[in-house]
């Protein structure tokens, strides 16, 4: 639990750090980028001459960058000139292995991307209107894909597995499965392969996302032929033709849950099922929070709030959707059942069971 910071002492340190941790996300964001890290992480230890010739970059600029990460303490120097930079097993996991539940290197392009973004953020937040999921662009679209993957492809067979009733139905010879909001579309892509008998349809409002979820579904050809990426918003899907409907990490950004979630319940077979995977954020505010609620507030102030201001008549939901607003948004929806999944420690997120 963060603590208020009540002395002047204290204060100090936060900014400092916290301008040091702005300084790491940002020259992250530029090694991430360039292919730096990559190169480093595939071709070995380089000096700056080679890393910029590997990467097409300018040798002078890899230089400066490169002393910086080893300064930082991410990348290890050779002593003598010209030194060479060696990125260890441990960073290159974190930075670089995209297949890893430790890849956090797409979230330093998301922050980063989110403050590319924060003049039109400071009109938003003076005239109540908002910054669109479209408008922040390729960086979050695609840090957001690339966070999520390795959750879905390499935990989320085995959590579902984990709750027999949910796991027996989705393996039903045949079963219609939609993936609304899907982004990226690697949830469609790992259910589809976790549950060879079903058809998977990803329903995603947004143009360039449905782009890429097509790209990569298209470069998933094991699976390609059971999913179809559909341009839609999820408040149009078709009456009573899915047993199971996953939302995954999208509900608290759309602009009228209810009416989708209305349109979800309306969707489902006879004993149909939702599951709604969503910010494992405290039942109650409480201040100062926890290292979660601090996240998923940042997040908020910065994508998710303004991506749902961005459209009319929004319920300003934010990435801190608390369980109780979950709740009231499905029995207003006309769900009668909201219970909450026994699938702990997955990432930052909570499943939740929506049934009627
Ligand atoms: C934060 S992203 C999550 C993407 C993906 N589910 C994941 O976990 O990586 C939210 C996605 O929901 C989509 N979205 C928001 N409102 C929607 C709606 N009403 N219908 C369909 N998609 C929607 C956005 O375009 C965006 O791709």
């Amino acid at each position: 639990m963060t603590d208020t910071l009540t002395t002047v002492d204290s204060l100090v340190h936060r900014v400092v750090d916290a301008s040091l941790g702005t300084i790491d996300l940002i020259a992250m964001y530029l090694g991430d980028r360039l292919g730096w890290y990559r190169s480093l992480a595939a071709d070995g230890p380089a000096t700056p001459d080679e890393l910029a010739a590997r990467t097409g970059t300018d040798p002078r600029y890899a230089r400066e960058w490169l002393e910086q990460q080893a300064v930082t303490g991410l990348l290890v120097a050779s002593d003598g000139e010209p030194r060479r930079f060696t990125l260890p097993e441990a960073a290159a996991e974190v930075l670089t292995d995209e297949h890893s539940l430790n890849y956090l290197g797409p979230l330093a392009r998301m922050l980063c991307g989110f403050a590319a973004h924060l003049p039109e953020l400071v009109t938003a937040y003076r005239t109540g209107s908002g910054v669109s999921w479209a408008e922040l662009g390729a960086d979050a679209r695609e840090s957001q894909a690339a966070m999520n993957r390795p959750w879905f492809e390499e935990a989320l067979p085995a959590a579902l597995a984990s709750v027999p009733e949910l796991d027996d139905l989705l393996r039903a010879p045949g079963i219609e499965i939609a993936d609304i909001g899907c982004g990226g579309a690697w949830s469609t892509i790992a259910l589809a392969r976790a549950y060879p008998r079903a058809r998977l349809s990803g329903y995603d409002v947004d143009p360039a996302t449905v782009s890429l979820a097509l790209a990569d579904v298209a470069g998933s050809p094991d699976v390609a032929d059971r999913i179809t990426i559909v341009a839609s918003d999820a408040s149009a899907l078709p009456q009573q033709r899915f047993s199971a409907v996953f939302a995954f990490e999208c509900i608290h950004d759309m602009p009228r849950p209810v009416e989708v979630l209305g349109a979800v319940r309306r969707s489902l077979t006879e004993g149909g099922v939702v599951v709604v995977m969503d910010e494992a954020v405290a039942d109650e505010f409480t201040a100062p929070g926890d290292d979660v609620e601090r996240l998923m507030y940042g997040f908020s102030l910065t994508c998710c709030l303004p991506d749902g201001m961005s459209h009319p008549e929004s319920v300003g939901t934010g990435t801190v959707m608390r369980p109780s607003t979950l709740r009231r948004y499905a029995l207003e929806a006309g769900f009668t059942e909201v219970s909450v999944l026994p699938i702990d420690e997955f990432g930052f997120w909570r499943f939740y069971l929506l049934g009627t």
